[in-house]
């Protein structure tokens, strides 16, 4: 019997997984005592040409995808919609999912939440948050005693490229942003990255898994870092700081706060060297005191790492009768 699989959305991020899932099948198979078949693939432009295997099913139609009956289903699409539909409707028929689309999940995470646990099937969502870097596994499985009230993080690895590229090479903010592009660590369209938008739904995400509410999202401060001009990154220099787009959360006597927003970053705080496209989060746990996680924020393998791990996780939990 194999563990029946099927993605949602082939780009950048679904191609990764389908290529991880190929490259690392023995490894896999060893972990879950069973092989991984892509039964499904999901996209929208039927055109597109697509680097699979020729038996594999690629349609536009999702009904496909549920008529291959798949034991789980990674879902890379853009946006909150149809992601979350179908997220719904999978969940639903006892599907196992797991997300990188953090547009859909900052928003319907909670219900999503309540539906996987309703059916008792899986929901990994590592990769909405920071890519590969473990934080979601961490407070999920690793922090869960601790009392976390305070969070601040780099969460946006496109507009930490361009802070440190304007800073230490000299670029102006249109260099570094097309630096970003060419590396393709920003999308054509940056607006989401360096309006501050791709950090925002991150922390809400962070927040709904720590405090199991969000902020109302119209009354949290929000800035990108499109304004910041070479001069104010040199006179935060000549003083010792740095520019860094931070996404703070903090919970004061019962109360949220949160903002997204530059700060200036003396050399003492633990977010000051992070340099290039990296994230950062650092947390204060009433026992474990501050721990900060660090590690690529965006990219194909990285993202598709998270989710991949998700996967192993889900699967290695679920009891055997929920294969289809
Ligand atoms: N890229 C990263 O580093 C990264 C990191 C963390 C999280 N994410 C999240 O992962 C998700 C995917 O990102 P990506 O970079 O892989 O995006 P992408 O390269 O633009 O790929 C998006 C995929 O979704 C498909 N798609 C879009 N609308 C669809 C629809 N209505 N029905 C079916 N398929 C549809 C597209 O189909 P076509 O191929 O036919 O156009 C494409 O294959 C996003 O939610 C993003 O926020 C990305």
């Amino acid at each position: 019997m194999t563990i029946k699989a099927a993605l949602l959305g082939f780009g950048t991020v679904g191609q990764g997984v389908y290529e991880i899932l190929e490259e690392k099948q023995q490894d896999l198979q060893h972990l879950l005592g069973r092989p991984v078949e892509v039964v499904g693939i999901l996209v929208n432009d039927m055109n597109k040409s697509r680097p699979v295997r020729t038996e594999t099913l690629v349609t536009d139609r999702f009904e496909q995808i549920l008529e291959q009956q798949p034991d789980v289903i990674f879902e890379a699409t853009i946006g909150q919609e149809p992601g979350y539909s179908y997220i719904k409707q999978a969940l639903n028929e006892r599907i196992h999912v797991v997300t990188a689309n953090k547009v859909m999940f900052a928003a319907h995470g909670e219900d999503i939440l309540e539906v996987a646990d309703f059916h008792d099937v899986g929901i990994g969502y590592e990769a909405t948050t920071a890519a590969g870097t473990p934080i979601i596994g961490t407070l999920s499985h690793l922090l869960q005693i601790n009392n976390i009230t305070k969070v601040e993080a780099i969460l946006n690895g496109t507009s930490n490229y361009i802070l440190t590229a304007m800073q230490q090479d000299g670029k102006s903010f249109s260099e570094a942003l097309q630096e970003a592009k060419d590396k393709g660590y920003a999308e054509a369209d940056p607006a989401n990255d360096i309006e501050g938008h791709d950090a925002f739904y991150k922390l809400m995400i962070l927040s709904q898994l720590l405090h199991k509410k969000q902020p109302v999202w119209s009354d949290v401060p929000l800035k990108g870092i499109s304004q910041i001009s070479p001069e104010d990154l040199t006179e935060a220099a000549q003083k010792g700081e740095r520019i860094r787009h931070v996404a703070a959360l903090e919970l004061i006597n019962g109360e949220l706060s949160a903002q997204v927003k530059p700060v200036a970053l003396p050399a003492s705080h633990g977010l000051h060297s992070i340099d290039g496209v990296d994230n950062a989060i650092t947390v204060s746990g009433d026992l474990v005191g501050s721990v900060t996680l660090r590690g690529p924020g965006a990219g194909k393998r990285t993202t598709a790492s998270a989710m991949v791990e998700d996967f192993v996780r889900i699967l290695q939990s679920a009891p055997i009768y929920q294969l289809h």
